[in-house]
């Protein structure tokens, strides 16, 4: 497929850059903030088991087919559709990313606030000698107030937004390479001090050992949105990621690395996280606050607690800025590329649309927390809406687009970059999105909502 009619288009400039953007993109608060108190409200061990299925068994495939699709177009979430399907109704698919788009970044920008301000609260010293309650107690004020949530959410979208202004590569690229491996190197140093704490075996076993009586149907529902939601998948992010990759990339490893990437951090995550909660007996289905009651805590706890507080908090506002950043491209590539905006304009109005609905997100917690619709906040629909309905829903038509209208030879050329790879497996890759995927997704689906069973 010629691309001629393009101009240039910005791209990944290296295969590690590849990696490091699209895992900046993965890891972010769905591992560290939603992972850990997700699993602490659906049972733990029995919730995790199913997750792991669902990332290896469905997101991989789905991550691989959204490369597939970008790559191959060469265009933004919507106009890909536009571009391999003219004049059918697909690229309704990647309007629905947009639409995904603004709910996640709304809801997803008042947790990143949250961690500037924790990030304040530790270059202060703020948890020194506070006891759980304490902790637990200045979390609430916190999270209940107006003006400070909603000046870090502002604080936050500016700063996604002043990276996407820079662009692809010496934007989003430069800063991910350096970033995340720092982050591991920490959550692992955070893992061993919660591991050695009194009483950390009971959060290792509400972890990994699964008890099935927990499991109600909508959890096989909540698995699913938590990975499409921590993979970055069902919306477009990673067409329009692919979009940026160059032609000699291997998509089905790269997909693979950073699937597994994901999973382990959200696992280090939880080893983090759990050991904790029984060892200061905090409620493992604590909700939306689990991550920044317990953590504090944990640093609390630790030699050197106040040095460890600060890293971590910095370099969780990292990982949520290199999420953030490609929400927002999903949308600014979509504005300039379809909608005819310079790059500045598109990143302007589509920030400031997305900050406006985000603070109603935000308040959530405070003034609009009786505000409730069908018994959910607005936070919270946002939240259910977009992980659980629309990235599965994106996700099932997406592979079915892969799979019944690109067809065998275009993914093909594709996955074996036209031949240069062995394509062994890409036999095994059309029968998973052809029938497994859409299968497999839709009936977590129609489980997971309670229709049948
Ligand atoms: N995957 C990101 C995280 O886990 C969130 C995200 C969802 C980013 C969807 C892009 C698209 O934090």
């Amino acid at each position: 497929m010629a691309n001629i009619d393009l101009p240039i288009r910005d791209s990944f400039g290296s295969k590690l850059g590849v990696v490091a953007a699209t895992a900046g993109s993965a890891v972010g608060l769905g591992n560290i903030w939603r992972f850990p108190y997700v699993a602490g409200e659906n049972g733990g061990g029995a919730f995790l088991l199913i997750y792991l299925c669902f990332v290896f068994a469905i997101g991989f495939p789905v991550m691989l087919a959204e490369f597939t699709i970008g790559r191959r177009a060469q265009r933004n979430a919507l106009g890909s559709f536009k571009k391999l399907a003219p004049g059918k109704p697909w690229y309704l698919i990647g309007l629905m990313g947009i639409v995904a788009a603004f709910m996640i970044l709304a809801f997803y920008s008042t947790i990143a606030g949250w961690t500037l301000e924790y990030l304040v609260q530790a270059s202060l010293n703020g948890f020194d000698g506070k006891t759980t309650d304490q902790l637990t107690r200045s979390f609430e004020i916190f999270q209940s107030g107006s003006f400070r949530p909603v000046l870090w959410q502002l604080v936050f979208m500016f700063l996604t937004a002043f990276i996407i202004y820079k662009g692809v590569k010496n934007g989003i690229e430069k800063y991910t390479k350096i970033l995340m491996p720092l982050l591991v190197v920490l959550i692992i140093i955070i893992c061993i001090r919660s591991l050695t704490l009194e009483g950390a075996k009971d959060g290792l076993d509400f972890l990994f050992r699964p008890d099935f009586s927990k499991i109600k149907l909508n959890v096989i529902l909540i698995a699913l949105g938590q990975a499409a939601f921590s993979l970055s998948i069902g919306m477009g992010t990673l067409i329009t990621y692919g979009s940026y990759i160059q032609k000699d990339n291997n998509l089905p490893v790269t997909a693979l690395q950073v699937s597994t990437a994901d999973t382990v951090i959200a696992i280090l995550a939880g080893v983090m996280i759990f050991p904790a909660v029984f060892a200061f007996n905090i409620n493992p289905a604590e909700g939306p606050g689990l991550v920044f009651i317990v953590l504090p805590n944990i640093f609390e706890q630790m030699a050197g607690g106040y040095f460890f507080s600060i890293l971590f908090f910095i370099l969780l506002a990292i990982a949520a800025l290199t999420s953030t950043v490609s929400v927002l491209e999903v949308v600014v590539a979509y504005f300039s590329e379809e909608l005819n905006m310079s790059r500045s304009r598109a990143t302007v109005i589509a920030a400031a649309a997305i900050s406006i609905v985000g603070i109603f997100a935000t308040l959530s917690f405070g003034p609009l927390s009786k505000a409730l619709i069908f018994g959910k906040t607005i936070f919270e629909w946002f939240d259910y809406l977009s992980a659980n309905i629309l990235l599965p829903l994106g996700a099932i038509l997406i592979v079915l687009f892969v799979g019944w209208y690109l067809g065998k030879k275009n993914v093909r050329d594709e996955l074996s970059n036209r031949g240069e790879l062995k394509g062994k497996f890409v036999s095994t890759f059309m029968v998973i999105v052809k029938f497994i995927a859409p299968i497999a997704i839709t009936m977590a689906f129609i489980y997971g909502l309670g229709l049948i069973g």
